[in-house]
């Protein structure tokens, strides 16, 4: 598994009966998470569990809000290494940051560093690239970043990141469109990437209510992506979290893709994070690497 483990002002405390509990710099959360179908003993009498300072809580008609059990700022700041991200209780249990993509983050973030490249010449595209934690991540590492996704807050909240982190002036990108429409234009326009990092969702829409279904969509957006690429790229990058789409899945599109066109290797596995209590770990979806040279 591609675990996240230098967090320092992040921590999965707990896990148990399909809650978890964590921790962002000072303040606890408790979220739903349909992967924790174990339970831990003793869950009921431990006080890690009281320490919630506020939580996700599942409605019986589907969906949930946030309740707060203590008085929790409106949104507070964490950092990963030289990163600082913005950290708000938001819609669908949302954070506004995926802790576990850390590991990937660290991943394409050396293939940067060790490419010998300068900035000009490094090119990422960040595709579904929400509130910007991979597009600051490249960043930071020494590429120029295109960052694309559906909903302007979420790119707002990206700008906000990569100022947080003191990279404000560095090139970035933002785009507000449909990530397929936004690729097609850019083979029109003869653009190349070095680097192509996506998380899709399972189902979404572009910001004029273009369906994007996983199933139905991500092959064909791989292959437009694939001739993104430079002549000489340096990594490609497809996370998952859609539960149905295995390694094996992500195997075949690969060899029917980048592998096919570039050869290179590419490492496919569960992305996760580890838990505090007991030692478990929890996974977080798949994550498909792909890269021109070892
Ligand atoms: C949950 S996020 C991905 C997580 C993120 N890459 C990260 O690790 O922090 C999914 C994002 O895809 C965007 N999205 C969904 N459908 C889209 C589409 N058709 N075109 C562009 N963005 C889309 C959503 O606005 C959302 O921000």
């Amino acid at each position: 598994m591609f675990l996240s483990r230098d967090w320092k002002d992040y921590e999965l405390i707990d896990a148990s009966r399909g809650e978890k509990l964590e921790r962002w710099g000072g303040i606890i959360l408790r979220r739903p998470d349909p992967q924790i179908v174990w339970s831990v003993p003793d869950r009921e009498k431990s006080e890690l569990w009281r320490k919630a300072d506020a939580g996700y809580i599942r409605s019986s008609k589907g969906g949930g809000s946030w309740k707060t059990f203590k008085k929790i700022p409106e949104y507070w700041t964490i950092g990963y290494k030289n990163l600082r991200f913005k950290i708000t209780p938001m819609g669908f249990k949302h954070t506004g940051l995926f802790p576990e993509q850390a590991s990937n983050w660290d991943w394409f973030s050396d293939i940067i560093k060790n490419s010998g490249r300068s900035r000009d010449n490094i090119n990422v595209l960040n595709l579904f690239a929400y509130t910007g934690g991979a597009s600051v991540a490249a960043l930071e590492a020494g590429a120029s970043v295109c960052h694309v996704d559906a909903a302007k807050g979420m790119v707002a909240r990206a700008k906000e990141n990569a100022a947080l982190s003191g990279l404000s002036k560095l090139p970035i990108r933002y785009i507000v469109d449909d990530v397929k429409k936004f690729a097609e234009r850019e083979i029109r326009r003869g653009h190349k990437y070095d680097g192509i990092i996506m998380d899709p969702p399972s189902y979404g829409r572009g910001p004029s209510g273009e369906v994007w279904k996983i199933e139905d969509e991500l092959f064909p957006l791989i292959e437009i992506c694939v001739n993104l690429l430079s002549d000489d790229p340096l990594f490609f990058l497809v996370n998952t979290y859609t539960t149905g789409l295995s390694g094996s899945v992500m195997d075949n599109i690969y060899r029917l893709t980048v592998r096919k066109k570039f050869g290179g290797v590419s490492q496919i596995d569960e992305i996760g994070l580890p838990i505090t209590n007991g030692k478990l770990t929890l996974p977080c979806g798949c994550a498909a690497r792909w890269q021109r040279r070892d």
